[in-house]
């Protein structure tokens, strides 16, 4: 498809008219940012070749990673897939409507660019309300990946979206902020043992208190080797990153403020949990309670993107915790600071 890149991008409110209008335009195979509770996501007709094609076109996104499809009710599932594992079905009795996307045999109904050629289909039902009227609304599965440019960090508000968008997608409809913040957590159902690709506020210990233990792919926490094939294609690539270089800084709150003015007049930007930034004698943004990953979750995203607008050039980030809903936010934090991180313990 040809990028048209001075398309009149309408904003919709989050109400029955932005609703029916976001549906119609859905239907008719253009793009939507639509609000749901994890991040914006650049929603398309699942089932057309061609408006899938235009989220690729119109984010930048890789040929080769595929799009997690959303779905309003559970009896759209069936459709999708060629069978649903008994597992699918503890975890959707447990976390859905909501933050879990679970990964299944395809049927041959989705546009086959969902899914880049593999034999599997993300699929999720997210809790927010609009999310789900929208998808009620366009009466089709809608493929959504985050909306934002590739690489960048994920929207969490309407503006985040236009930032990145503006003229190059149909409509955002402003649903105010996510309540949760960061993508939901992907789990493949397709291997022996369930395989947890990318955490997030569904967590680890509460997949296993559902339905036993699961592994995790070693691509969470660390950078894929040379060679390696990621069980998921979003994996390898260059994420949620801001201009900056980030660095992820492992040890105290006292170690951190001394590294801080150590590297000070190198124009060094601080990110820092709440009510830490003042005793670092650096500008800096903080993005949650230091024992509140929740609340982590919530504030990192929009925190990247407040760093690139205050023009840092080189940041410190103070790490999080690995357990619980921390892993969600490590996962994003290693990766925008493409695994550099510095161990002051
Ligand atoms: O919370 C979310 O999941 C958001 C909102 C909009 O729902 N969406 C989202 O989509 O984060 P996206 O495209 O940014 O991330 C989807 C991830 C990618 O890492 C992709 O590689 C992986 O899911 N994925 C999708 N389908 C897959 C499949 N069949 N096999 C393995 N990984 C898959
Ligand atoms: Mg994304």
């Amino acid at each position: 498809m040809k990028m048209c890149d001075n398309m009149k991008t309408e904003i919709l409110t989050d109400s029955a008219d932005g609703i029916a209008r976001a549906g119609e335009l859905l239907r008719s195979g253009s793009l939507v940012a639509i609000p749901t509770e994890t991040v914006y996501g650049l929603a398309a007709n699942a089932l057309s070749s061609q408006a899938v094609s235009s989220i690729f076109a119109a984010k930048g996104r890789p040929q080769d990673n595929p799009l997690i499809v959303h779905i309003s009710d559970i009896s759209e599932l069936a459709a999708l897939v060629t069978d649903i594992p008994e597992n699918a079905l503890t975890l959707a009795e447990a976390f859905w409507p909501g933050p879990l996307t679970m990964i299944m045999k395809r049927s041959g109904i989705v546009a086959p660019e969902v899914s880049c050629g593999l034999d599997t289909v993300a699929v999720r039902m997210p809790s927010h309300k609009t999310a789900a009227a929208i998808i009620k609304s366009a009466g089709v599965p809608l493929s959504a990946p985050s909306a934002n440019l590739s690489g960048k960090p994920s929207p969490t508000t309407a503006r985040h979206v236009l930032d990145d968008m503006d003229g190059r997608i149909a409509a955002v409809l402003d649903g105010g902020e996510c309540s949760v913040g960061v993508e939901s957590t992907v789990i493949s159902l397709c291997s022996e043992t369930p395989r947890l690709l990318r955490p997030g506020a569904v967590t680890p210990e509460m997949i296993e208190s559902c339905i036993g233990h699961i592994d995790i792919d070693p691509a969470v926490t660390d950078r894929l080797q040379n060679g390696a094939v990621a069980a998921s294609p979003g994996m390898k690539y260059k994420h949620y990153a801001p201009k900056a270089e980030v660095w992820l800084v492992r040890g105290s709150l006292d170690s951190f403020a001394g590294l801080c003015r150590d590297e000070k007049s190198g124009g060094v930007m601080a990110l820092c949990f709440d009510g830490e930034g003042g005793r670092l004698g650096v500008p800096f943004v903080e993005y949650g309670g230091a024992n509140d990953p929740l609340s982590q979750c919530r504030g990192l995203f929009s925190a990247l993107r407040t760093l690139d607008e205050l023009g840092a050039v080189k940041v410190f980030a103070r790490c999080p915790e690995q357990d619980g809903a921390g892993l969600a936010v490590y996962n994003r934090l290693a990766r925008a600071a493409a695994f550099r991180i510095i161990d002051l313990r």
